[in-house]
């Protein structure tokens, strides 16, 4: 799907996601690279989101995990790549700016997603309200745990993010969603089989897009 967005558009621009699930996926556009079947010359990226405080040096920002695991291998040219600033001192207007390039781009034309195992997308935790546009996010135990296997100890794991919004993601043209792995197995069944959406269950508001693709692994798809 992210090729076919690659080869059949002018100005392609990718949204990207980090975590474990789409490392495949980034190996996939790697070999296609390689196979000079893909050519990233006209691609723009925007990525979903980055840890409050870390330098993109750090290797585990989320700039260093994009840069190792896809755009150094890759002919895409790095001023084209965006991934939200970690160390900005104005969040939120940061935020503001971020949406507001991605539609000067003319919009995202595929979005990656993971999901947390609480139901989050990017860092949109499950809340009361949820956020549209851009914006720094206290991230939950659940999720400092879950991340907590990147770091040294999970003292190290930052407690804040800046997080593309619902609105940001929901703008998107098309919409991708990854989960692989038993531990997504019982948010993936709340998420398929209740016909609802609720700001408990971030993910839920997908269903309301008009092109959105879920891709799961037999485990993940373990109670469907
Ligand atoms: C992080 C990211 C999400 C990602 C999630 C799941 O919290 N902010 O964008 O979807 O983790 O990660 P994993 O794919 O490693 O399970």
């Amino acid at each position: 799907m992210i090729e076919e967005v690659i080869v059949s558009k002018q100005n392609p621009v990718i949204g990207l996601a980090t975590g474990s699930t789409p490392i495949g996926a980034y190996n996939e556009l790697v070999d296609r690279y390689k196979r000079k079947q893909l050519d990233f010359s006209k691609v723009t990226s925007f990525n979903l989101d980055e840890y409050y405080g870390l330098d993109p040096s750090n290797h585990q920002s989320y700039r260093y995990f994009m840069d190792s695991n896809l755009f150094n291998h890759i002919n895409i040219s790095k001023e084209k790549t965006h991934v939200p600033n970690g160390l900005v001192n104005n969040p939120n207007g940061y935020g503001r700016e971020y949406d507001e390039l991605i539609e000067e781009h003319g919009g995202i034309d595929i979005q990656l997603l993971g999901i947390g195992r609480n139901g989050h997308i990017a860092f949109n935790e499950p809340a009361d309200e949820l956020r549209l546009s851009t914006h720094l996010v206290d991230l939950t135990e659940d999720t400092i745990e879950a991340n907590s296997r990147f770091f040294e100890s999970k003292e190290e794991v930052p407690t804040k993010a800046i997080t593309m919004g619902m609105g940001t993601i929901l703008k998107a043209k098309k919409i991708v969603l990854m989960a692989e792995g038993e531990q997504k197995a019982k948010i993936m069944a709340d998420l398929i089989s209740k016909d609802q959406i609720s700001t408990k269950l971030p993910a839920s508001f997908l269903r309301l897009h008009r092109d959105f693709t879920i891709v799961l692994d037999s485990k993940a798809a373990k109670y469907l």
